[in-house]
This record gives structure tokens, sequence and C-alpha cells, in this order.
């Protein structure tokens, strides 16, 4: 089979302007850097809690939710083996809209399982029946969608979460750039998991720390399929500095809504068609329609974005809200490929 390829992740010390793994284009607070200080060893000698605490309570109190409706990983992805394992048995079936997130595929092989990729319904909308008469044992939905950005309503997840027999999981990576969020859904319905990452939100994807809530009875299936110590010791306490320092997150998710508004006009201006987006990247189709030329002469100049050589994505490219510095250098670059591209 083949695996799943991560984005690139350049060598530490490199001077490249990184925009194509959507990690938050501003450092962790402060108060995780001050807490990251205050370890002792003896935190370290010990196991960690089997379950995550502090984090687990920390998260269950700020979501409004119980500690037992909560469970914590080492990162969403963690999270998200951890899901197909205990609700897709070998055999079954993982449906999702297609184009997204391309793990889940890769998680439906590993399971022996197959994987149903139904596309989106008009201008990315939920394909509610397409998916229903997959008859599969889990929908995954990404909302706000990787790579599109988009976001379904409420409304139409509802009408999926009562008609579906399975287990929807609403994975909601990157529901902290976006106005609205499915997390009442899980007091409404037993079949529904919503799952959140720090790695965007709270800048520490190096961290490795995401979360799911779902009602008790399925948050204790989860647990006996995690491994025994799935999250560190180390990235619990600094995973709470980083969720207690809300003023801070904030108004990092403030300034990349405000360049996502300012790089889609400025792209539209340089003839780039741009899919409105409520995640911390956007995805632009490209003049003349080859995504691979538009990322390579980027990459050639520095910059990394996303390109993915895939027939309903090969003409686009996935780019990271950055710094209003890096979109600038961005924008620059992309003038300077159309410049001499008209030059040619
Ligand atoms: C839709 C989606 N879900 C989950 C993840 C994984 O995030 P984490 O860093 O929490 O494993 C990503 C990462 O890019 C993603 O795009």
């Amino acid at each position: 089979m083949e695996g799943y390829s991560p984005g690139e992740q350049p060598a530490p010390g490199t001077r490249v302007i990184k925009l194509n793994t959507n990690e938050n284009a501003f450092p962790p607070s402060p108060k995780v850097m001050q807490a990251l200080r205050q370890v002792e060893a003896e935190q370290l000698r010990r196991y960690p809690s089997p379950v995550g605490e502090p984090f687990r309570s920390a998260v269950a109190s700020m979501l409004g939710v119980e500690p037992a409706m909560v469970i914590v990983g080492n990162g969403s992805d963690d999270l998200l083996t951890i899901a197909t394992r205990t609700f897709v048995p070998a055999g079954g079936c993982i449906a999702h809209p297609d184009p997204t997130y391309s793990l889940y595929p890769v998680l439906a092989q590993l399971q022996d399982a197959r994987s149903v990729a139904v596309p989106w319904a008009g201008a990315w909308e939920l394909p509610i029946e397409g998916l229903l008469a997959t008859n599969s044992d889990a929908i995954y939905l990404a909302n706000p969608n990787a790579p599109s950005g988009t976001l379904v309503g409420i409304d139409a997840v509802r009408s999926l979460a009562k008609s579906f027999d399975g287990i929807l999981l609403i994975d909601e990576a990157y529901a902290d750039f976006a106005p609205k969020n499915c997390l009442q859904l899980v007091r409404e319905f037993e079949n529904v998991v919503i799952l959140r990452s720090l790695s965007k939100a709270y800048a520490v994807a190096g961290l490795r720390v995401g979360y799911a809530v779902a009602q008790e009875h399925i948050i204790n299936e989860l647990l006996k399929v995690k491994d025994s110590y799935n999250c560190d010791t180390l990235s619990m306490i600094l995973a709470c500095a980083a969720i207690e320092d809300q003023e801070y997150a904030r108004q990092t998710w403030d300034h990349i809504r405000a360049e996502r508004t300012r790089l889609t006009a400025e792209l539209e201006k340089l003839d780039f068609t741009v899919v409105p987006s409520h995640a911390n990247f956007v995805l632009a189709t490209c003049p003349g329609g080859v995504g691979k030329d538009w990322y390579l002469g980027l990459k050639r100049q520095g910059i990394l974005v996303r390109y993915f050589d895939t027939p309903a994505l090969r003409d686009k490219i996935r780019i990271t809200i950055g710094t209003s510095q890096e979109m600038n250098a961005l924008l620059g670059g992309i003038k300077a490929l159309a410049a001499a591209e008209k030059a040619a």
C-alpha cells in the first residue's frame, strides 16, 4: 500500500517561508514556554496520567462538558487511528466527502477496510444522500474541510447524524478559525464524535496534542483501544498552559482571519480563483491551470506551499495563512512568477 505523505518539513535552520502544513503563523503563548521552564525531573521520572490529566479536565471545563466525555490523543491523528480501530471492523467501510484530508483512506486501508470517496455536492456542500448510500460503518467529515477550507452548516450535519446508523466523526482541526462549530451535536446524538487539535489553533504542532468529545459510553470504547500512555507528561502540562491563555490564542486567530481576507482579495486580483475559507489556509485555483508549476516556482524562491497531485486538485495550490510579512513575500513571489511567464 501507499502510506500517507505528510507535507515537507525542512531541516531546522533552513531559511524558507513555510506555508505548506497549516501550522499557526505565530509562536506558542509565552505562558507555554514559562510552563516548560518549570518542569521538574520527578515529573519525567514517573509515567504520565493514562487519560491525559490534568489536560483532560482543563479541556472539559473550557468546553463545558464532563471530563468523561473527553479523550486526549497524541495529536488528532492519533485519535483518528484510535477511532478507526474502534469503530471500523476489518472488511468494514469509511465514507468521506472528496476531496478531503488524505489520511482517511489510508487509515481504512490499514484496518483492512474500504473507503468510499463521495464527491462534494455543488459548491462544497455536504453530499448527504451519497454518504448515506454507502452503508458505511463510519463517516469522516472534516469541517472546515481540508484542503478547501469550506464549512458545512450545522443543520446539514445534524440531518446526516440523524439519518446515519454508524459513527459520524466530525474532524474540527480548524474549527477555531471558523465562525461556528458542531460541538453541541455530541449532546444530541450518541453517534457523533467531535475531534479537535491544538496543532493549529494553539501553535503547538510540535507538541502533538488533540482531543475528542463524545458521549461517555463512546469515549469509554475509545479508551479501551488507545495505548496505555498515549500522551506524555510534558505535552499535557504545556497543553494546559496553551488553552489557559485564550486571550493570546484569540489574537492569533483574529490576525489569521484578517490576513486570510487580504490574501484572498490579492490572489483574485492576480487571476487566481479562491474558495472562501474558514480555516488557516486557502485553496487557490491557479491561472494557467497547472498547480505544480506555481508550487515549484515558489519553492525555487524558498516559499513552500502544498500541491496535491490528484485529478480534482492538480490545478490548485493550498497556502497556509502566515504573518503579514510572509503573505507579502508570497504575493511578491507570485507576481515575480507571473511577470516571468508574461516575458517568456
Ligand atoms: C483535517 C485534519 N485533521 C487532522 C489533522 C491532524 O492534526 P494533528 O496535528 O492534531 O495530528 C490535520 C493536519 O493537517 C488535518 O488537516
